[in-house]
């Protein structure tokens, strides 16, 4: 894995954080954050939530974390990890997860590809990478985050048939995406008509996809499946 690919482009930190807000990052993260280097290679994040979860969905890129926490209310018995080094985005989270009581949450305050790098075989049901940073312009392509060796590890770390939801209203970053995905001998992409494009009906609208930033006519939803190991 080359250095390049492992860099992370984007800010960590926003305005800085009130007394409040530091307090609970630090206290939150002592108490719900994951230190990739801290686990052994081939780990089941099944044993990072207390009681153990029936499944483990992961979001990347949380940014403010308001679909985690709508994901981990409405789904107790699922353990929600979110990857995000925007601090002040993890702040929110944290917010959100003392005040609404969940229990289900853990964090990783930072980029989550050593974390992946780290994770067991078929150990995730569902993850998530809903508005990633589409770095349009040409010359930045290769920060784009959904690309071939973050699939591989997906592919490695999603359960046969584990659910990757992707979303973008940039209609360049779409194209990628599912060129990507298609690329991939591992992932079946699900459409099968126009509908399958929109937001799925058990998916609240993310913060970024409220502010339709590139103006667009809307976000495109991308959903696919991890293909069975071992078929034909
Ligand atoms: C455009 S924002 C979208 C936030 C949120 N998903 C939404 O839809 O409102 C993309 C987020 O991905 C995060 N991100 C970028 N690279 C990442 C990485 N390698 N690991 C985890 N998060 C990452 C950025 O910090 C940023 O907050």
């Amino acid at each position: 894995m080359s250095e390049i690919e492992t860099r992370f482009h984007g800010r960590r930190r926003g305005r800085p954080l009130r007394a409040g807000r530091q307090r609970l990052l630090a206290d939150g993260l002592g108490l719900l954050g994951i230190d990739p280097a801290a686990l052994p290679v081939g780990s089941d994040p099944a044993a990072l939530f207390d009681p153990r979860p029936r499944a483990v969905w992961l979001e990347i890129g949380f940014g403010t974390g308001e679909h985690l926490a709508w994901q981990a209310a409405r789904n107790p018995y699922i353990g929600l990890i979110g990857a995000e080094p925007f601090l002040n985005g993890v702040a929110r989270l944290l917010a959100a997860v003392e005040a609404e009581g969940l229990a289900n949450v853990r964090v990783l305050a930072d980029d989550v590809r050593p974390l992946l790098n780290r994770l067991g075989e078929a150990t995730l049901e569902r993850v998530f990478v809903l508005f990633p940073d589409p770095w349009p312009k040409r010359r930045h392509r290769a920060r784009r985050l959904v690309a071939r060796p973050l699939l591989d590890r997906l592919a490695r770390t999603l359960a046969d048939d584990g659910r990757l939801l992707l979303a973008s209203d940039d209609s360049d970053y779409v194209a990628w995406m599912l060129r990507h995905l298609l690329d991939h001998p591992d992932f079946a992409w699900t459409a099968r008509g126009p509908a399958d494009w929109r937001r799925p009906a058990d998916q609240p609208p993310t913060h970024y996809e409220e502010k339709n930033l590139y103006g667009g006519p809307g976000a495109t939803w991308i959903e696919a499946r991890r293909k069975p190991r071992g078929a034909a």
